[in-house]
């Protein structure tokens, strides 16, 4: 088979740090079969798949579980996330030295959906991944300050009557785990980053030796909290979309290297859960498919970041935080190929209804994006040929 990749960029396989792929318990949503095939067209060839399933990805049987059927897919590698508490519960520690040492070889941990709140049990959490060669990927949210939280704290969410989610709840928590990750020596991944102070925190944590790495959503790259004004949950994400401001610092941050890479947060969501009222919708939106395209359109166009670049913050930094050896880096003379192939000038429509996902809870409905994926390649085999999957 020949493929013409006549003006495209080649590109490792993107790697998603953080993905919600709702299997077990929502397949009314998303499967690993259906978010598997969303991240191959998006290009990437390993995913992180979080721990708020149902029942929670917090014991060997069900990352062994996720394992397994990600494998039987085999359109990207699905690595399960443990689930640092019990049950996301924050009370006591998951086993994660089982989750580990399982065939799922867990060695990311996250309560994302919830933050690891309690101190103690964050600082015991840490040193245990420390001791696993590990990384907690932590939500940044102190839950007292976000009680009813609805959007970002300020005039545009107060207006709408909505309670506010102050950018101190995010920083705060980062503070804290940074002044502990420093502690202990233990690594610490900050989720979604979403405000300048936070890149401030992690600028003050990297100068003085903090073993800290950061994400950051597309969503978060892009959007704002003027998207209130639509008054369409399809906008509800937690953290909120922040300001203008905070997503020019975060898009320097990016290029920068202070915030290390891109992570989608897919959270794909039923229609009843966001065709409702504001305050009873759920939060998240879908990134898979549409995140290379937002990376194109708010870094790699106003100059910010060149391919080398994309290819650092989609699949180097997040193959590097989470001990990835065979993804990430340039191929090896001979070794079948873990690559995407992208349509750098070329330009697309997001329709929610045409992804892979099942749901389709995109922010992106309707707009035009550069940057097509026209072939995805795991170790070898084409996992998406002209923009369709090959099952
Ligand atoms: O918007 C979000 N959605 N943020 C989270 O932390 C969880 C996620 C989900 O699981 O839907
Ligand atoms: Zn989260
Ligand atoms: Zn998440």
């Amino acid at each position: 088979e020949v493929i013409d990749a006549d003006g495209q960029v080649a590109l490792p396989g993107f790697v998603d740090l953080h993905t919600h792929l709702r299997e077990p318990g929502r397949e009314d949503t998303e499967t690993i079969a259906t978010g598997s095939a969303a991240a191959a067209l998006g290009g990437y060839t390993a995913v992180f798949a979080m721990a708020n399933t149902d029942p929670v990805a917090d014991n060997a049987v069900i990352v062994e579980h996720v394992w397994r059927r990600g494998r039987e897919v085999g359109l990207v590698d699905v690595h399960p996330v443990g689930a640092v508490t019990v049950g996301l519960k924050g009370e006591k520690l998951a086993e994660l030295g089982t989750m580990a040492r399982s065939q799922a070889d867990v060695r990311v941990f996250s309560d994302d959906g919830h933050c690891v709140a309690d101190p103690l049990i964050m600082r015991r959490a840490l040193e245990y991944t420390k001791a696993l060669d590990g990384v907690i990927a932590q939500h940044a949210e102190e839950p007292r300050l976000t009680v009813n939280a609805q959007a970002h704290e300020g005039e545009r969410a107060a207006r709408l009557g909505l309670a506010g989610w102050p950018a101190a709840a995010e920083e705060s928590i980062v503070a804290r785990d940074c002044l502990l990750a420093k502690q202990t020596g233990a690594r610490l991944h900050v989720c979604h980053v979403s405000t300048a102070g936070t890149v401030d925190v992690l600028r003050w944590a990297k100068e003085r030796g903090t073993k800290v790495s950061a994400e950051v959503t597309p969503h978060h790259l892009l959007l704002t909290d003027e998207r209130l004004a639509t008054y369409d949950p399809v906008n509800k994400v937690n953290p909120p979309l922040r300001t203008e401001s905070d997503v020019q610092v975060l898009r320097e941050a990016l290029a920068e290297g202070v915030v290390d890479c891109v992570a989608t947060d897919h959270a794909p969501h039923a229609p009843q859960d966001k065709d409702c009222e504001w305050s009873a919708a759920r939060p998240g939106m879908l990134g898979l498919q549409t995140a290379l395209s937002i990376v194109v359109e708010t870094l790699v166009r106003p100059g910010l970041l060149d391919w080398r670049g994309v290819a650092r913050v989609m699949s180097e930094k997040p193959a590097e935080i989470a001990g990835l050896p065979d993804q990430g880096r340039p191929l090896a003379v001979g070794e079948p190929a873990t690559l995407v192939l992208v349509d750098p000038t070329a330009r697309w429509t997001v329709r929610g209804a045409e992804l892979a996902s099942i749901a389709g809870n995109t922010p992106f409905e309707g707009m035009e994006l550069p940057g097509v994926v026209r072939t995805t390649m795991l170790r070898g085999r084409v996992t998406v040929s002209e923009g369709k999957v090959q099952s």
